[in-house]
């Protein structure tokens, strides 16, 4: 009457089901996005992403130490750039003394075996708001890249282990690997933002940085929400141009593509989990309408699941936290 194989055979209890579980999150898989800010003794909240504050340089300290205690083992870093220093072109992104490069020498002195990358993109530079130089409107593509290449190579002067250019503009990859190999920066990896959706989810993370566009979208960049196919086509690129790590960028939304992309590359890849997020899971379990320590490990876990060697995520201290 009953099929022989009973599938609730091996869930019958925790130990049988710990036997067969065919993936795990540990701290090795978490990456924590901090944002950067000018001053001293400067820790802001931000509004939409409660838990989340930009830093000064002189609070990392204690923030890295923790963040190491925890077991995780990479930092992805943003600044806030004050509105003084931004212009179209994005000068201030390749100044040696911008508080990007300052920030990566302060980490890799407070904790020299943090894996330190680095986001590479105009926007937060950009008196526009957008990632790339504009001009009539449009969004440059070949001079852009080449600002971002200047702007990696000085992440990577600053000691950088990795730079994680999330421009979507084509060509920078190349760029940058070229750039780096030149200036003998030969170890400095790339973690490339391949498949990098015009996404709303990243609302919160421009209200932190202050770096919404000022005008129209970036749909001309970054990719089409409708597209799969599109995505394995940037992520292969990417990878014959040098990228050393493929990120899909939103996270849960896009787990068809981290399973494509696992099914077609060898080389890591890392999921982001975004801004949006984190707000919707803190917000629906501030209203007690979710448990939020579950759902969060729930989310974490199914980035493993599609296929995700590990996963940025704005949640990485709480789920250490739980994990420890
Ligand atoms: C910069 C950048 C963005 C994010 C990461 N790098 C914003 C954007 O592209 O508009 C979003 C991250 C998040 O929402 O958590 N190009």
């Amino acid at each position: 009457m009953y099929p022989n194989q009973r599938n609730r055979r091996l869930r019958q209890n925790p130990a049988l089901r710990q036997l067969v579980s065919e993936n795990q999150l540990t701290s090795n898989d978490l990456m924590l996005p901090l944002f950067i800010a000018e001053g001293t003794e400067v820790k802001d909240p931000i509004t939409a992403m409660p838990g989340c504050y930009r830093l000064s340089l002189d609070l990392l300290r204690k923030e890295l130490k923790a963040v190491a205690d925890l077991g995780i083992k990479a930092v992805l870093l943003f600044v806030k750039v004050d509105d003084a220093l931004k212009d179209n072109k994005g000068t201030e992104a390749f100044n040696p003394e911008g508080l990007m490069q300052k920030a990566i020498r302060t980490v890799k002195s407070i904790t020299p075996d943090m894996v330190v990358m680095t986001d590479v993109a105009l926007d937060p530079y950009s008196s526009y708001g957008h990632d790339g130089i504009v001009e009539e409107g449009k969004i440059l593509n070949d001079p852009t890249v080449e600002v971002l290449s200047k702007m990696a190579l000085s992440h990577a002067q600053a000691g950088a282990d990795f730079v994680a250019p999330s421009d979507m503009m084509d060509g920078r990859v190349l760029m940058i690997r070229t750039k780096l190999d030149k200036a003998g920066f030969t170890d400095t990896g790339i973690m490339s933002y391949s498949a990098k959706y015009a996404s709303s989810f990243y609302g919160p993370f421009r209200e932190a940085l202050d770096s919404a566009p000022g005008f129209g979208d970036k749909r001309s960049y970054q990719m089409d929400p409708a597209n799969r196919l599109e995505a394995l086509t940037e992520a292969l690129r990417d990878i014959e141009e040098g990228a050393d790590i493929v990120m899909v960028k939103p996270g849960l939304a896009y787990l068809d593509v981290i399973r494509d992309i696992r099914e077609n590359v060898e080389i890591p890849i890392a999921a982001y989990q975004v801004s949006g997020e984190y707000s919707m899971l803190k917000a629906a379990a501030e209203k007690g309408w979710l448990d939020h320590d579950t759902v969060m490990m729930e989310q974490l876990l199914a980035f493993k699941r599609a296929g995700a060697n590990f996963i940025a995520t704005y949640h990485a201290k709480e789920a250490a936290q739980l994990l420890a």
